[in-house]
C-alpha cells in the first residue's frame, strides 16, 4: 500500500495508466483532472486497475439541464458503454457505485421506472453489493404542479445510490464509516443491558454493550445538499464562473471512498462536474482520475485545489472551449439523435 508520502510524488503513474497521450487540464501529487469525453479515457485505462468508480452522471430527466441529459427513452443505450468499460477497468476487488436520481414521465404525475431499469440490466454485469437512498431534507418541493400546486404527490427527495462490485466480494470495510452513537446506546453501553429476545424473536445479547467505537451506519443516508457558503462558491462568485448545477456533497463522496478504498487506492470519476470526488481524495490520500466534457465545470472544479492552478487551467481549457451546452459539439455517441 502506498503511503501519504509515496504519494506526494510526481504524477508518473499517470502515463503508465495508458493516459500519455491526453494532457490533463490540472493535476496534483494524487491524481489528474482531465478535460475530454469520458469513454476515450475509460477505453484508454488498462483491464482491473482501477479500486473505485465513483460517479453522479447525467440523470434522465424529462427537462433538459444545462449540460445537456439524455432523454429517458436513450439513456441504456447510451449509458451502457460506459459501464461495459467501467467493469472492464475494475479490479476484482472493485466496486461502482453510481448515484442517480429519479424522474417524472412527462406531463403526469407518474414516475419513470428508468433507473430501476438500469440497476437491473447493471445486475446482469456486476453484482448489486447493496443499494443505498441519499435522503436530501433539503430538496425543493418539486414538480411544483404535482407537489405544492395540486398537492396530488409528496417532495421526491431521495435519489438512488447503486453499489455495484465486479465480483461477490469486493473491498469493503464498515469500521472506516463507523457513526456516532446516539445518547441511548451510550448509555446503554455504560450502563449495561440484560440479555433478552426481542419482539421479532432476535435475540439481543450482552455483546451489544461492547464499544465498537460507534455505530454501524444504514444504508440510509441522510445528507442535506446545502452548500451556501463553502470556497468553492465563494470563489466561483469572485471569479464570475457559475457553479455546477448538480454537485454532490462531500460527504456522500467520503462515506463511499472510506467505506470501499484504502490509502493509495485508484478511484474515477467518469462524470466529474464540479470533481467533488477529486477533492474528497485528494484530503483522503487516494489516487483519483477525473474526467468531464464541458470546460467550465473543468474550470471552476480547479477552485476546489490549490488556487494558483486555477489561472493556468483557464488558459490551458480556453482552446477547448465549448459555445454552447445544445450537443452540437458534443462527441457523436452524445448528441441527439
Ligand atoms: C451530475 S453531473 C456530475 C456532478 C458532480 N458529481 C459534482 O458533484 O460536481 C454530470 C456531469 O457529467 C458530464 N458529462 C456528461 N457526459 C460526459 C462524458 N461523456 N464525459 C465526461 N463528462 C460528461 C456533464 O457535463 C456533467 O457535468
Amino acid at each position: 500500500m502506498l503511503t501519504r508520502n509515496a504519494l506526494r510524488t510526481e504524477l508518473t503513474w499517470i502515463p503508465a495508466m495508458g493516459l500519455g497521450r491526453f494532457k490533463p487540464a490540472y493535476s496534483t501529487p494524487l491524481g489528474a483532472m482531465f478535460l475530454q469525453d469520458s469513454l476515450d479515457i475509460l477505453r484508454s485505462l488498462p483491464g482491473c486497475s482501477v479500486d473505485l468508480v465513483l460517479t453522479s452522471p447525467p440523470f434522465a430527466l424529462t427537462r433538459q439541464k444545462e449540460y445537456g441529459n439524455e432523454p429517458i427513452e436513450r439513456y441504456l443505450e447510451w449509458f451502457m458503454p460506459f459501464c461495459l468499460e467501467i467493469k472492464r477497468v475494475l479490479k476484482p476487488s472493485g466496486s461502482f457505485v453510481l448515484d442517480i436520481g429519479g424522474a417524472w414521465l412527462p406531463g403526469v404525475p407518474v414516475r419513470s421506472i428508468y433507473h430501476f431499469e438500469l440497476a437491473v440490466k447493471l445486475a446482469r454485469e456486476f453484482c448489486l453489493a447493496q443499494e443505498f437512498y441519499w435522503y436530501n431534507p433539503a430538496r425543493l418541493p418539486t414538480p411544483a404542479e404535482w407537489v405544492t400546486v395540486r398537492r396530488v404527490r409528496v417532495k421526491d427527495a431521495v435519489n438512488m445510490v447503486w453499489w455495484f462490485s465486479k465480483t461477490e466480494w469486493p473491498k469493503a470495510d464498515n469500521r472506516a464509516v463507523l457513526q456516532p452513537y446516539s445518547d441511548s446506546m451510550k448509555h446503554l453501553i455504560e450502563h449495561g443491558y440484560t440479555a433478552k429476545k426481542r419482539p421479532s424473536g432476535h435475540e439481543i445479547s450482552t455483546k451489544f454493550q461492547k464499544d465498537n467505537g460507534g455505530s454501524i451506519p444504514p444504508n440510509l443516508i441522510q445528507i442535506a445538499n446545502t452548500e451556501s457558503n463553502s470556497e468553492y462558491l465563494r470563489e466561483c462568485k469572485k471569479r464570475g464562473i457559475k457553479p455546477h448545477p448538480a454537485r454532490y456533497p462531500e460527504s456522500l463522496a467520503k462515506f463511499f471512498i472510506d467505506f470501499l478504498t484504502d490509502e493509495g487506492d485508484l478511484i474515477v470519476d467518469p462524470f466529474a462536474g464540479s470533481n467533488v470526488t477529486g477533492a474528497v481524495c485528494n484530503a483522503e490520500a487516494r489516487r483519483w482520475i477525473a474526467v468531464e466534457l464541458e470546460s467550465k465545470y473543468v474550470e471552476g472544479s480547479a477552485i476546489r485545489f490549490d488556487m494558483s492552478l486555477f489561472d493556468n487551467v483557464v488558459m490551458r481549457t480556453a482552446s477547448k472551449k465549448t459555445k454552447k451546452s445544445d450537443g452540437r459539439n458534443r462527441p457523436e455517441h452524445l448528441r441527439s439523435r
